[in-house]
């Protein structure tokens, strides 16, 4: 059993709790505490480890737990708890992880933690981050992302040469993950962040950081991973120092404000399977993709907002991308047509071409994308018939083989990015220059969930088989010439007008032409010619 003093520290943190939690109920049945729910001790009886992640505790955490004097690691992430961490914790000289993360924990962050991990995320922390973590000297991972935290990164935090202590130059240099996401701070990064020579992760996105980038030398961090610096506000070009970096996998750079043309480098990481440049100021499309097809394991590759009213390139200059699944490249208004090489990626899950300026018909060879699932190619200057080709695509017409593209493959999430929600399987073909039918194959599309061909000129009727489409739950075919009646008692019916508006002869009692009551319609009875 644990003693009197070890048993006095864990009720009193139980008395911080609230009642709901349930962990009284939990703990009276062992009368040895050391055999309490998420007690770990070690051999003499004192409390080593305690592990209470996503049990609903709700109240605050008693800085009693400070009494606990051999404790190593204290976990009670994804909870409800209120309140500060108390000083007492952060201090304690033992314990050499805290895992607080995802509760509703506030105030200002302690300084002098002497922890191995500490991950402090999902928070509503505020204020700045000490600089005396600096002198963690032990610090392997810090998480404090998704909290309200400001100011600047402080030097001390990177700045091992600033430490006198000699020992702690060494272990600074175990830092391998620096996770400071989601927050409000600004500034420009250290260049001292280059003597973390062991980190692997840095994921800095959602903050206001700026500056030219190239201050950094990453050619100093050989074992990172994952950079992930997307929504910030830094500037200048992409640094080249980072295509030395021969580990990277992840590399997202989206939204912030980079200029220039890539340098060759790039294509030369081969482990990169994920890359997210969009939303900045890139220039010359031909060249990224030139160097580019050459990352053999290039999987996911996002590069829209960029390359402004440059030229798609031609056929023949663009070769590679063997493993692509997802490429976006809309809203650059580029011009040209849906160029012939991206059918060779015969990997492609999901393909974003909207909002550009690209003129043509949809291609024929599209049906041999056998694993395309979502195609968004709405407002551009697209014209013909929407082909029965597109409507061929094996992978649209089966749901078993969803299983190629698992967001769980993704290095990063992506969502947010290309705007998919959760909706994978969806056809936008909406302000183009599209004229004919409603192909009837449409109607074969059984799994569609996302089916926009509104703002083109389509012409007919509405095929009454769309019925058939029961996980449509986004659907418009609004501003056509489409005529007769919407059908009814399905699917199709079940949409509100904005789906349907801007088509003068098409009827329906969700339009309120024909087949409405009397009382619903807004022109004189007498027009009425059925139904009355
Ligand atoms: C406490 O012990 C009783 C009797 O052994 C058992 O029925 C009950 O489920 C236990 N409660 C908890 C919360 O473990
Ligand atoms: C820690 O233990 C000491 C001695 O038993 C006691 O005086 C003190 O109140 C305890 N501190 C907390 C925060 O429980
Ligand atoms: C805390 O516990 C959760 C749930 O078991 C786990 O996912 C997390 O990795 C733990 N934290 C640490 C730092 O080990
Ligand atoms: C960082 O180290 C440099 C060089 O040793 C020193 O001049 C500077 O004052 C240190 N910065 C901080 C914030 O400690
Ligand atoms: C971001 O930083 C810039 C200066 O670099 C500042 O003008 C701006 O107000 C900051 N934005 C926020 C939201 O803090
Ligand atoms: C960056 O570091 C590498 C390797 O240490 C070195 O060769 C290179 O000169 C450095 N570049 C700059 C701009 O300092
Ligand atoms: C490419 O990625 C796969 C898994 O995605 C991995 O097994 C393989 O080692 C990678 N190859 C290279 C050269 O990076
Ligand atoms: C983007 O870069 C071009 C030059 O390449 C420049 O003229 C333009 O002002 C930049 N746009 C923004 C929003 O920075
Ligand atoms: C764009 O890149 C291509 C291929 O690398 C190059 O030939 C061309 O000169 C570049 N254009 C500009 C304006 O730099
Ligand atoms: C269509 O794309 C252009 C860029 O080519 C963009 O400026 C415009 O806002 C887009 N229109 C809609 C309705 O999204
Ligand atoms: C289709 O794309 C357009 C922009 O190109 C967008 O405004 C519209 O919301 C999209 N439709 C659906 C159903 O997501």
């Amino acid at each position: 059993s644990c003693t009197e003093q070890e048993k006095t520290s864990l009720l009193q943190f139980l008395a911080g709790l609230s009642p709901k939690s349930g962990l009284l109920e939990l703990w009276q049945n062992a009368t040895a505490c050391c055999m309490w729910e998420g007690i770990t001790c070690g051999t003499d009886g004192m409390v080593v480890d305690v592990s209470l992640a996503s049990r609903s505790l709700q109240g605050h955490i008693s800085p009693s737990l400070g009494n606990l004097t051999r404790l190593l690691s204290l976990n009670l992430s994804n909870n409800l708890l209120s309140g500060e961490l108390p000083q007492e914790l952060v201090s304690s000289g033992s314990i050499t992880a805290i895992d607080v993360s995802s509760n509703r924990l506030e105030g200002e962050l302690h300084d002098s933690p002497l922890f191995d991990v500490i991950d402090l995320s999902y928070n509503q922390f505020n204020g700045n981050i000490p600089p005396e973590l600096g002198s963690c000297s032990m610090l392997r991972v810090l998480k404090v992302g998704h909290n309200n935290l400001s100011g600047t990164l402080p030097d001390e935090l990177f700045n091992a040469t600033s430490l006198d202590i000699p020992e702690s130059i060494g272990h600074l240099k175990r830092l391998q993950e620096l996770h400071l996401n989601h927050n409000l701070m600004s500034g420009q990064l250290p260049s001292t962040l280059t003597n973390c020579t062991n980190l692997t992760t840095i994921d800095l996105k959602s903050n206001n950081f700026s500056g030219e980038l190239a201050k950094v030398n990453f050619s100093k961090l050989p074992n990172l991973k994952t950079l992930d610096l997307m929504s910030n506000t830094f500037s200048g070009t992409i640094p080249e120092s980072i295509y030395s970096c021969m580990n990277l996998t992840a590399l997202r750079l989206s939204s912030n404000k980079f200029h220039g043309q890539l340098g060759e480098g790039l294509g030369n990481l081969k482990f990169l399977s994920f890359l997210s440049l969009g939303n900045n100021n890139l220039t010359n499309i031909t060249n990224a993709l030139q160097i580019l097809g050459s990352s053999k394991n290039l999987t996911t590759l996002l590069i829209a907002h960029n390359f402004m009213y440059e030229d798609m390139p031609d056929d023949g200059i663009i070769k590679g991308f063997e493993n692509l699944q997802v490429f976006a490249l809309n809203s650059c208004s580029l011009s040209g047509e849906i160029p012939r090489w991206l059918s060779k990626l015969t990997n492609l899950g999901v393909l974003v071409l909207h909002d550009n300026q690209l003129t043509g018909s949809i291609p024929d060879w599209i049906s041999s994308l056998n694993f395309l699932v979502f195609l968004k190619i709405s407002n551009n200057s697209l014209i013909g018939e929407i082909l029965t080709a597109l409507m061929q695509m094996p992978m649209l017409r089966s749901k078993e083989a969803t299983t190629h593209l698992d967001p769980r493959d993704f290095q990063l999430p992506i969502y947010l990015e290309i705007g998919m929600l959760q909706a994978i399987w969806g056809l936008n073909l909406s302000s183009n220059l599209l004229s004919g039918d409603i192909p009837q194959s449409i109607c074969d599309l059984t799994s569609l969930q996302v089916l926009d061909l509104s703002s083109n000129n389509l012409t007919g009727t509405i095929p009454s088989a769309l019925n058939h489409l029961h996980f449509l739950s986004e659907f418009n075919i609004s501003n056509n010439e489409l005529q007769g009646p919407i059908p009814v008692g399905g699917q199709i019916s079940t949409f509100q007008s904005s789906s349907f508006d801007g088509n003068s002869r098409l009827c329906g009692p969700v339009l309120n032409r024909c087949g409405a009551s009397v009382e619903q319609l807004p022109f004189p009875s007498s027009l009425q010619t059925d139904g009355a």
